[in-house]
């Protein structure tokens, strides 16, 4: 049987030299999506590849001015393209606005089916000169925030139950990991402990609300170019040995990763449940091997 979600009416189904194109799939229309750290990066990407798939997605981004004018861009650039988004600030470790974000989705959509749990920062040092607040402020916003993210939106997804018209599942949770949920990362040991521990939070949460029927999976991305990691790709020395460690030859882009997202979310993926899609251009391959060991 047909999926009705992608029937829901696409854009330009016809060519200027009057040739049908094939209609573009909306694979999550009438879904709705929350992104956190949506404003810049990965988190942009996610959002604007769900927002083409179908869905409309709450741009989250941090309270603060300049976060905020980066969302409303965001936004602004999805609804150009014909698609439905809108800004919501909240700050990922505190757990009132986490549940009001998903309050606000659910009364301006009406519903909730996809939770992004995207946001995250590095913090790097060596371990001797590590600060207590550099650790925490990790640890707080790429594990705590990831956890407080995830629990709203299964507190509604447990609510909501199972909307068969829509999806198959009665929501999906989805984190932004890390190829550092395995490989070992030093001078950043918080970051790299803080995506060991996202890595078993979303298998836990996988096993405990796959019989509701609500999907918990992982995007783990390599290195994508983006302001996080500008230090690494910015100069033709710091780039030449970054590329040293993608066996596939080139830094990866954030709609790489909104494009595995936007399909992790989808009905495609329906049997994914509790998996790491590692979108890293084979840099967890251990390129240094070749020819060597
Ligand atoms: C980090 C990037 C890094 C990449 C590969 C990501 O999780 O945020 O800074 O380039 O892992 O090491």
């Amino acid at each position: 049987m047909a999926d009705p979600a992608s029937r829901e009416p696409c854009r330009s189904p016809s060519s200027d030299d009057g040739r049908t194109q094939p209609e573009p799939r909306r694979p999550l229309a009438r879904q709705v999506a929350i992104v956190t750290g949506a404003s810049s990066g990965i988190g942009t990407a996610i959002a604007t590849a769900l927002a083409a798939a179908g869905a409309s997605v709450v741009v989250n981004h941090r309270p603060n001015p300049r976060s905020a004018a980066e969302a409303d861009a965001v936004v602004e650039a999805i609804r150009r393209a014909g698609d439905t988004a809108s800004p919501f600030p909240a700050d990922v470790t505190n757990e009132a606005e986490m549940d009001a974000m998903v309050e606000d989705a659910v009364e301006r959509y009406g519903t909730l089916d996809i939770m992004v749990a995207n946001a995250g920062i590095e913090k790097p040092a060596p371990i001797a000169e590590m600060t207590l607040d550099a650790w925490r402020d990790v640890i707080d916003v790429n594990l705590t925030g990831a956890f407080l993210t995830a629990r709203a939106a299964a507190r509604r997804f447990l609510r909501q139950g199972l909307r068969p018209d829509v999806s198959r599942a009665a929501g999906k949770i989805i984190f932004t990991s890390s190829v550092h949920e395995f490989i070992p990362w030093a001078f950043q040991a918080n970051y790299a402990a803080s995506k060991g521990g996202v890595m078993l939070l979303m298998k836990s949460l996988a096993q405990e609300l796959a019989p509701r029927r609500i999907r918990v999976n992982s995007v783990a991305p390599g290195a994508i170019r983006t302001q996080i990691n500008a230090e690494a790709w910015q100069s033709d020395e710091a780039r030449e040995a970054l590329l040293e460690l993608i066996p596939y030859g080139r830094i990866g882009a954030p709609d790489d990763i909104g494009r595995a997202v936007a399909w992790l979310a989808s009905d495609d993926a329906d049997y994914l449940v509790g998996t790491s899609l590692v979108a890293d251009g084979g840099m967890s391959l251990y390129p240094s091997f070749r020819g060597a060991g």
